[in-house]
């Protein structure tokens, strides 16, 4: 804030300084200080949401808000606590963050996506700077591929231009159409720079059903050999699931994988 206590100083000063100083100038002193004020982001961002630099997403805060808010998932909430405040704390990543969020229905993968997008902007899911596409409500007809191809890159292009720090999040990509995932691949990869674009600021957040019976029949066995489901660790999972289900055309490659246990324990056996 030393621009407002200078601010503040010419300000008091004033009467002084009007008879060593001729008005005019003075005026255009002062004029020249208020629109600094104005316009140093930080105070404009009090006002505004701005991109990427309201407040920095706290670790602290994000721990807290996922263990009061999310019910079990250890290993969800352990990697995305550690992906999402190192990503965000890395002043220049290599790479855009991205999580494949995996796990059955209703365990809580549009629930967390909205914990993470409400920690970076405070509009959240309403944010300026984040974007929700649905592969069935947004690009339900495979006859028009080619169109919402088109359409998702320039706007992928279009607002990572305009917001480094841009989120994107796809829901239902196990029901997405290979040639539209292959439309995202380019910009999950490691490049410095696509046609002068960086995107290694941006966030994007897969939810998948995808691999949400292996995932559950891990949980099955650890339940059947009496263990806590908190046992399980990541490694666990990554065992089980990664030859077979992820190296398919609907999970980007360079993705990390966060699973989600189904919520009732107990099977119907
Ligand atoms: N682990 C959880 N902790 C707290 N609430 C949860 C949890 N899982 C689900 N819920 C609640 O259930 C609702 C539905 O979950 P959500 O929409 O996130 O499921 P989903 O994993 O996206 O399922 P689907 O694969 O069907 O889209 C959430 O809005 C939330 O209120
Ligand atoms: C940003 O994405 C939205 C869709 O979420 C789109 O409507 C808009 O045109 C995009 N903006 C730019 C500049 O491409
Ligand atoms: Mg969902």
């Amino acid at each position: 804030m030393r621009l407002g206590r200078a601010a503040l100083g010419l300000l008091l000063l004033a009467p002084l300084a009007v008879r060593a100083v001729e008005p005019i100038s003075l005026g255009l002193a002062l004029a020249g200080v208020l629109t600094g004020y104005i316009s140093y982001p930080r105070l404009y961002c009090l006002f505004a949401e701005c991109c990427g630099q309201k407040r920095s997403l706290s670790r602290e805060v994000l721990q807290k808000d996922l263990d009061s808010k999310l019910f079990g998932q250890h290993l969800a909430k352990k990697v995305i606590l550690n992906a999402v405040s190192a990503f965000i704390s890395n002043p220049k990543p290599k790479k855009p963050l991205t999580l494949s969020l995996h796990g059955w229905t209703g365990t809580g993968k549009n629930f967390v996506s909205r914990i993470i997008a409400e920690n970076i902007y405070e509009g959240g899911l309403n944010s300026n700077y984040v974007h929700l596409f649905v592969a069935t409500l947004h690009f339900p007809h495979a006859s028009s591929i080619t169109l919402y191809k088109d359409q998702l890159q320039l706007w992928i292009r279009g607002n990572v231009s305009a917001c480094a720090r841009s989120i994107f999040i796809f829901d239902e990509m196990d029901k997405m159409h290979a040639g539209l995932i292959d439309a995202i691949k380019p910009f999950l990869d490691y490049y410095d720079h696509l046609d002068g674009v960086s995107y290694q600021k941006a966030i994007f957040i897969f939810l998948s059903n995808a691999g949400a019976e292996r995932i559950t029949d891990v949980a099955l066995d650890f339940w059947r050999n009496g263990k806590q489901r908190e046992e399980i660790k990541l490694r666990d999972m990554e065992h089980a699931l990664s030859v077979s289900v992820f190296n398919n055309k609907n999970t980007p490659d360079t993705v990390d994988i966060v699973y989600f246990l189904a919520c009732r324990s107990v099977p119907q056996l």
